[in-house]
């Protein structure tokens, strides 16, 4: 059977650039962000996706490209009776891991587009947005519903399979997404004292530097890049044997930033302006941003019906291409590994990641158990984006580095030498030794090895 495969070279820089945008940019990069002071923060991330994420996002392409497989069973496949094969089922555990809680905010913001639908802001301030989202979030029922809905919609797209339901829903979300928060980067920047929002996000202070702060950096880089757990390795098995891997990377790398950096143009003026504080945590967005369509549009309530139903609606779709991309990196590993029809596989990993994201909802509210001083939302969060992504990371890294054939690796990027790659050398340094000792210091760093 011929292996299903994106159409075009657009369509594969769209599909992974749909798989990067998602709740990361918009929901999580702004509570880190803010919960690590600010603008100095931000240069460390951006450190950390030019350094370590771009070149590890190339590799993942390579291995993925190369081995025409999911994660899953790629680096067995490219290393046949080695121990590399356990990289590419840590890689399914990552995905598997954050599906459950990241459909938990990707199901909020279904519950922000029936409330904008309704019309349910209008007339409301800054302390109604606060209690309604407390209110909402730890009630026992509601978010479980629109947990589940939001499952169910990802576990349809990634049964429909690959070219059909990802790459055609990526196509035309992602420019409309991105003219949106253009728009609304406006809006929040002419609301009043927007002035201290900017500072805070472009003036670096590093004194506000905090001991989680690399961590922080560098696990916000791998999420937000999709990296680290073959996610990008398995979609890259779908590019065509012309798709340009450097190019490819370079631009979703830019895209990613671009958005992350315009949700926090969008979030920091109004939270300023209202007097929200920016280490919120992950309710940030959802206090702050109802109060940029309250107040932005001159007091013309069309405006801000209209304005904040179409963002709460590519919000949820900018989630759906994420939460796909990882339902489909589990579900294409099962129907692989195991030889189990594409629906079974994807019931399974759906009814897996019901259970997971039931529990780290209920960690919000009701459910007061900790581990490790974590709830299981923040758990779920903490193991996944920064430890076993990083570790993903640097061993993917040391794969494509020290053991895959540096010709092969040549050849990937260069396309078999139709494509100059003369940074090639530098690409293949940072494999070998920047990207594996500097995840490993930071980990020794701020996780207390030493
Ligand atoms: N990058 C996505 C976002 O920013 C989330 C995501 C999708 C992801 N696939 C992933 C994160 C794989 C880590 C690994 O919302």
């Amino acid at each position: 059977m011929q292996r299903a495969s994106f159409g075009s070279k657009i369509g594969a820089i769209l599909a992974a650039a749909g798989s990067a945008v998602g709740l990361g940019n918009i929901w999580r990069f702004p509570y880190e962000t803010g919960s690590h002071g600010g603008a100095a923060f931000i240069l460390i991330y951006l450190a950390c996706v030019f350094l370590l994420g771009l070149p590890i996002m190339i590799a993942e392409f390579t291995v993925g490209r190369r081995a025409k497989a999911s994660c899953g069973r790629a680096f067995g496949l490219l290393a046949p009776g080695t121990p590399w094969k356990w990289v590419g089922t840590l890689g399914v555990l990552s995905g598997l891991l954050i599906l459950g809680y990241y459909s938990v905010v990707a199901g909020w913001t279904l519950e922000y587009v029936l409330v904008s639908l309704t019309n349910g802001f209008a007339g409301q301030g800054p302390e109604d947005f606060v209690a309604s989202f407390q209110t909402f979030s730890q009630h026992p029922f509601r978010p479980l519903v629109w947990l589940l809905v939001f499952l169910l919609l990802t576990h349809f797209i990634v049964v429909k399979g690959v070219k059909d339901g990802i790459e055609k829903s990526s196509k035309v979300m992602m420019p409309v997404l991105f003219i949106l928060i253009l728009v609304l980067a406006g809006c929040s920047l002419s609301l009043p004292n927007a002035q201290a929002g900017l500072e805070f996000l472009l003036k670096p202070d590093f004194s506000k530097l905090d001991a989680g702060v690399f961590l922080g950096a560098m696990g916000q880089a791998f999420f937000s890049l999709s990296l680290g757990m073959g996610c990008l390795a398995t979609y890259a098995s779908y590019f065509s044997s012309d798709a340009r891997l450097g190019h490819t990377a370079l631009s979703v790398g830019f895209i990613d930033t671009l958005v992350a950096i315009l949700a926090g143009l969008i979030i920091f003026p109004a939270a300023f302006s209202v007097g929200i504080q920016p280490d919120a945590g992950p309710s940030l967005i959802f206090i702050t941003l109802p109060n940029v369509f309250q107040q932005a549009f001159g007091g013309i309530p069309f405006l801000s019906y209209i304005f904040s139903l179409m963002f709460y609606v590519l919000l949820a779709l900018a989630a759906l291409t994420s939460t796909i991309s990882m339902h489909e990196v589990v579900t294409a590993y099962l129907n692989e590994r195991f030889g189990w029809s594409r629906s079974r596989a994807a019931v399974c990993v759906t009814l897996f990641c019901a259970v997971t994201g039931i529990l780290s909802s209920l960690s919000l509210g009701v459910w007061k158990t900790t581990f490790f001083g974590l709830g299981l939302f923040d758990l779920f969060d903490f193991v996944t984006a920064k430890l076993m992504l990083p570790l993903g990371g640097l061993l993917i890294s040391l794969f494509v580095g020290w053991y895959l054939k540096r010709s092969l690796a040549y050849d990937e990027l260069s396309n078999y030498g139709q494509l100059k790659a003369p940074y090639f050398p530098v690409y293949l340094f940072i494999l070998r030794y920047v990207a594996p000792v500097a995840i490993s210091l930071i980990f020794i760093h701020e996780l207390g090895w030493l």
